[in-house]
């Protein structure tokens, strides 16, 4: 029975997310302040937050690109991964999000560290040099994640990470019920045959692409 992996309850994530970083009250502030703004309530989890600084660790990141800032918040738990002189540029294309962001940022422990782009992805992205970045961090429009992933493995230097989030299209990701999550379904697919990375979807937060660049 060595094969057949445990059932992911909401008790074991209780339990990891007890057993690993925390989030500080500057995040859990961040949160409660954009939630008053009607910024929706769509933020990684921190275990998904510590899990990425790990990540981040691991491949000595330098430098990282972000495609959807909302708030900040995931922006704040990558740039804290990296180094004093490490670079983080998120991309956002609404200006009331990107104003939050920039504001709590400034705040922040990691404002030095942080650019955020203001735009379209599909705009800012091709701006980016190529192998300039250790990893990118695909999330916001569903549907334009296939572009996202183009854009992100010329962007991304060999050993590398790209990761994607929301693999489980909210939860919702075996009905075919609407645009985002057949989307996240094709895109899933493209991931999966991608012979330019290997990779895995993590059963943390939404599910987590997690790919390296071969
Ligand atoms: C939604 C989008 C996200 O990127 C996410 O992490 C959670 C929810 C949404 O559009 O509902
Ligand atoms: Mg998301």
């Amino acid at each position: 029975m060595s094969e057949k992996s445990t059932p992911v309850t909401d008790d074991y994530i209780r339990y990891l997310a007890k057993h690993t970083t925390q989030e500080d009250d500057f995040l859990r502030k961040l949160k409660a302040a954009a939630k008053a703004k009607g910024i929706p309530p769509i933020w990684i989890s921190p275990e998904q937050g510590s899990f990425m600084q790990i990540l981040l660790k691991a491949v000595h990141a330098r430098e990282v690109v972000e495609i959807g800032t909302l708030a900040g918040y995931s922006a704040i738990w990558m740039a804290r991964a990296l180094p004093a002189d490490g670079g983080l540029r998120t991309i956002e294309i609404s200006p009331e999000h990107a104003d939050i962001a920039e504001r709590w940022i400034s705040k922040s422990d990691v404002a030095g560290r942080i650019t955020v782009h203001r735009g379209k992805a599909e705009e800012i992205l091709p701006q980016f040099a190529a192998n300039s970045a250790d990893a990118a961090f695909i999330d916001a429009d569903k549907t334009s994640y296939p572009l996202f992933l183009r854009e992100s493995l010329r962007i991304v230097r060999r050993g590398g990470l790209i990761l994607a989030d929301n693999a489980f299209a909210f939860g919702r990701l075996f009905e075919s019920s609407d645009e985002a999550v057949a989307a996240i379904q094709a895109f899933n697919h493209i991931m999966a045959q991608e012979t330019a990375l290997q990779s895995i979807i993590v059963p943390v937060g939404d599910g987590l692409w997690f790919g390296v660049k071969l």
